[in-house]
């Protein structure tokens, strides 16, 4: 294992977080610290990383990596900026999603789980998504894109582009 150095601000961060539970029971901060940690690295998580989160929780790597793969909001490998998951389960899947997704990864000429070489874009399919009465839908960052239609798509890309786009709600 190489050795992993987190920021002073992410390792003071961790310690609120473990601290907010009763002793010996740090392990319930381990969603909250993947996605801090996974946050500070360009929005991905390493083996060296969660090995890290591991040793802090001093629980063993396994219990990390069963979490970390079980969830599709945490990567595994570099994400564009823009992540556009497609939800393909019931609903989404019966109205279209999946031509959605193709037409969208054409668009960007990748196929799904790679970046767009300008960095920018990634396209995802994920599991129900929970606005399954506005389907097809897609999440990016923390906002939801519902009916969609290639139109929807296209203005939704050339909005990313010209940095229009919010990631993070401020609520
Ligand atoms: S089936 Fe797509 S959000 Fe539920």
């Amino acid at each position: 294992m190489s050795e992993v150095v987190l920021s002073e601000r992410l390792q003071e961060r961790i310690k609120t977080l473990i601290s907010r539970y009763p002793e010996g029971k740090q392990k319930s901060a381990l969603i909250t610290i993947l996605h801090e940690v996974q946050n500070e690295n360009d929005d991905y998580l390493t083996t060296d990383l969660m090995d890290k989160i591991a040793e802090i929780l001093s629980i063993k790597p396994i219990e990390v990596y069963e979490v970390a793969t079980f969830y599709s909001m945490y990567n595994h490998k570099p994400v564009g900026k823009y992540m556009l998951e497609f939800c393909r389960t019931s609903c989404c899947a019966t109205r279209k999603a999946e031509d959605m997704m193709e037409y969208t990864c054409q668009k960007l000429g990748v196929k799904e789980g790679e970046v767009t070489p300008d960095g920018l874009f990634s396209v995802r399919g994920v599991e129900c998504l929970g606005a399954c009465g506005y389907a097809p839908m897609l999440q990016l960052g923390d906002f939801y894109h519902e009916f969609l239609t290639k139109e929807k798509i296209d203005q939704l890309i050339e909005d990313c582009r010209a940095g229009k786009v919010e990631l993070i709600s401020k609520v």
